[in-house]
């Protein structure tokens, strides 16, 4: 089994010296890479920035990006011949239209930066997405949690989606525990303890394989 997976943040340039970017640390995107090779799978890892190690598993292959831009490119390299995608990674939604060649000196009291959107990664891929492909997204959400996760499920045309809310302390960002619910296309749900964030990969793992059998069967 080859398995994508796209982990941390992106940081979208401003000038030399600066980007905008997100508190994600990878820690959960990595943790699946390595439940996933832990099952015998190989594993491409799409890696924005994190001062994380490359895993040294045999089996997980790290390419490492800023852009989202970049990303979307490394993985729709590796999308075709995966049989499972997973989107952990925390996608700047914008980028600077005008990266600045030199560093942008204080000048005014204020600063006015204009931002465009970048590609939805799991979006795009999941539109070239085939039935015996399965792909699991993230959504991190504050507030109507379900409605929102179930939304994003349909739109990038996810088999299952990991949702964190939070309002759970101890989940999300920053943390290395989490606490997810599942939601798949059916419209079953499964609610899932706090826990380490390598206990929360490998939960997924398994729902993601119990899945797939089924999905191909
Ligand atoms: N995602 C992606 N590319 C993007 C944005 C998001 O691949 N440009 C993926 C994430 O990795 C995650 C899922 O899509 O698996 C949901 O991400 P989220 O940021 O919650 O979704 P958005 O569509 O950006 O929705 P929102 O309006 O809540 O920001």
């Amino acid at each position: 089994m080859r398995v994508l997976i796209t982990a941390g943040p992106t940081y979208e340039p401003i000038d030399p010296v600066r980007f905008i970017g997100n508190h994600s640390t990878g820690k959960m995107g990595y943790a699946l890479a390595e439940a996933f090779a832990e099952t015998g799978a190989q594993v491409v890892l799409i890696s924005g920035p994190t001062s994380l190690p490359n895993p040294t598993q045999a089996l997980i292959t790290t390419t490492r990006v800023q852009t989202a831009a970049e990303m979307y490119e490394a993985a729709a390299a590796a999308a075709t011949t995966a049989d499972v995608w997973v989107f952990a990674a925390a996608v700047a939604d914008y980028r600077p239209r005008d990266v600045a060649q030199n560093k942008i000196k204080k000048d005014g009291d204020t600063l006015t930066l204009e931002l465009v959107k970048n590609v939805d990664i799991a979006g795009t891929l999941g539109k070239t997405k085939r039935p015996e492909q399965f792909s699991v997204g993230f959504a991190l959400e504050t507030n109507d949690e379900e409605a929102h996760a179930r939304g994003k499920l349909q739109r990038k045309n996810f088999d299952l989606i990991v949702l964190n809310s939070l309002r759970d302390p101890g989940a999300g960002f920053r943390h290395d525990t989490n606490k997810v619910t599942l939601l798949d296309a059916a419209g079953q749900m499964t609610i899932f303890e706090l826990k380490p964030k390598a206990a929360v990969a490998h939960d997924i793992v398994r729902t993601v394989l119990a899945r797939l059998s089924l999905h191909n069967a």
